[in-house]
C-alpha cells in the first residue's frame, strides 16, 4: 500500500471549499488591527489572539526594526552555542520578575516550550495529571515525555472538575513523582482554571503544578499578570508557560520557576537545544510589549471591560457563551455543518471569527470562537452585536 494513500482520499477540506463556506486559511491582505482586508474587502477581525492590540503598537514595531537593524534577521543557531543574545538573557530576567519567579527561559515558540518544558520534567516513574481540554502543545509534551519513559503514566480528568481531579489523584501511588498541568485560561471557551481548589489537591497529593497561562498573562488580573494575579496569588504555582503569540505580540514562549528546575530544562531540553533561538525582532517585540504592559495597565482592564460587555449582549440576545469568563467568547452553534454556514454568513457580512468544530471540541460543542482586542472601538462591538443578531435569527440559532 502506498504510504501517501491517505492523502488522495482526503476530500473533506475540498468538499466544504467546493460548497463555499471553507473558513481555513484565509490569507490575510492588509492588517490594521481590529481592521484587516481579506479577499479584497475591509473586515472587521473578531478571530485574534492579539489581546492588547500591540502587534501594530507603533513601539513596539518599531523595537523590532531597531533590533533587527542592529543584529540580523536570525540568530543562527541554538540558544546553547551561538544563538543567545544579550537580550534574551535581559527578557528572561524580567519575564521572571512580572511573574514572581525566580528565573524564566524563552523558547521559539510557545508549542516548543510546552512541547520541551513538559517531556524533560516528567521520566522513570512520573505521573502526569492532566485536564483532558488542555492544549495540544502540552499533550504533544506529555505524550512524547511518555514516549521516551515508558515507565511514566498520563491521566486525564474531566475539563476543570476538581472532583475528578481528586478521584484520580487518589488512585495514584503516592510514592510516585507527580505532576499536574493544566491550562490557566482554556483556549476555545475561555474560562479560568478553578485555581484555588488545584492548589489545594496538588499540596495535599504532593504534586508539582505547571500552568499554562498562554490566554491568561495580559487577560487576566488588575496588571494583566494572569491567572494567578486573578485569584489573588503570588507565586504558588511552580511552572508558569506563556506563549508571546498572543498578548505579546511576538512569537516565542517562555516558562518560569525555581531556577533550579529552569537551569535543569535548559541544559536537557531537546526543543531548546536542537532549535535555532527566538529571532531579534522577536525578541525585541516581547520586551516593548512588556514595558508597556507595566507602564499601561489600564489596556488590560479596557479589554476586560470588552469581554464582560460582549459577554452580557451575547447572551441578552439569547446565544449560548459556554463557559466564558475571558474577553474570549465562544457562541455556540452546537452543529458541524450550521457553524461553518454562520462564519459564511459572517464573513459576507465583514466580520471574521474562527469556526471550531470536532475533533479540537466535541461535536455538540461546534462553535465561533469570538476574542477581542482592547483596541477595538465600542462602533466595532456595536457593528458585531448587531450582525450575530441578524444571522442568529435567520439560522434560528436564537
Ligand atoms: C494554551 C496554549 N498553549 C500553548 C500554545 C502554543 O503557543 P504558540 O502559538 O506560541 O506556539 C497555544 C497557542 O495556540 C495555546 O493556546
Amino acid at each position: 500500500m502506498d504510504i501517501f494513500e491517505k492523502c488522495w482520499n482526503f476530500t473533506k477540506a475540498q468538499e466544504y471549499m467546493d460548497r463555499g463556506i471553507y473558513p481555513y486559511f484565509v490569507p490575510v491582505e492588509e492588517n490594521h488591527g481590529p481592521r484587516v482586508v481579506m479577499n479584497g474587502r475591509e473586515i472587521l477581525m473578531i478571530g485574534s489572539n492579539n489581546y492588547l492590540g500591540l502587534t501594530k503598537d507603533p513601539r513596539v514595531i518599531e523595537a523590532a526594526i531597531k533590533a533587527t537593524e542592529k543584529f540580523g534577521t536570525s540568530c543562527s543557531g541554538s540558544r546553547f552555542l551561538n544563538g543567545t543574545l544579550q537580550m534574551h538573557t535581559e527578557l528572561e530576567s524580567r519575564l521572571a520578575k512580572f511573574v514572581n519567579k525566580e528565573a524564566a527561559l524563552v523558547f521559539s515558540t510557545g508549542y516548543q516550550a510546552n512541547a520541551g518544558a513538559i517531556s524533560t520534567i516528567i521520566d522513570k516513574k512520573a505521573v502526569v495529571i492532566t485536564d483532558k481540554t488542555n492544549h495540544s502543545s502540552i499533550f504533544d509534551g506529555v505524550f512524547l515525555g511518555a514516549s521516551l519513559n515508558p515507565g511514566v503514566t498520563v491521566k486525564r480528568y474531566k475539563h476543570n472538575d476538581a472532583d475528578d481531579l481528586e478521584r484520580v489523584m487518589k488512585a495514584i501511588d503516592p510514592e510516585r513523582p507527580k505532576l499536574l498541568v493544566s491550562d490557566g485560561v482554556f483556549s476555545m471557551e475561555g474560562d479560568f482554571v478553578k485555581l484555588p481548589r488545584l492548589l489545594e489537591i496538588a499540596n495535599e497529593y504532593n504534586a508539582r503544578l505547571y500552568l499554562d497561562d498562554a490566554h491568561g498573562i495580559g487577560v487576566g488580573g488588575d496588571t494583566g499578570r494572569g491567572t494567578m494575579e486573578h485569584y489573588g496569588y503570588f507565586d504558588e504555582v511552580d511552572v508558569i508557560m506563556c506563549t508571546f503569540s498572543k498578548t505579546f505580540a511576538s512569537l516565542g514562549g517562555f516558562i518560569a520557576g525555581k531556577k533550579e528546575v529552569i537551569n535543569y530544562i535548559k541544559h536537557y531540553s531537546r526543543q531548546l537545544i536542537f532549535s535555532a533561538a527566538m529571532p531579534p525582532a522577536n525578541v525585541a517585540a516581547v520586551l516593548k510589549a512588556l514595558d508597556i504592559i507595566e507602564k499601561e495597565p489600564q489596556i488590560v482592564r479596557r479589554l476586560q471591560d470588552i469581554g464582560q460587555k460582549m459577554r452580557r449582549e451575547f447572551q441578552t440576545l439569547g446565544f449560548d457563551t459556554g463557559h466564558s469568563e475571558t474577553p474570549i467568547i465562544p457562541v455556540l452553534i452546537k452543529d458541524y455543518d450550521k457553524t461553518f454556514m454562520f462564519w459564511k454568513t459572517l464573513f459576507d457580512e465583514g466580520i471574521y471569527t474562527n469556526a471550531v468544530v470536532a475533533p479540537a471540541v466535541p461535536p455538540d460543542r461546534s462553535l465561533l470562537r469570538t476574542s477581542y482586542m482592547a483596541t477595538h472601538s465600542d462602533n466595532d462591538l456595536d457593528q458585531v452585536l448587531e450582525t450575530f443578531k441578524k444571522i442568529g435569527k435567520q439560522m434560528g440559532v436564537i
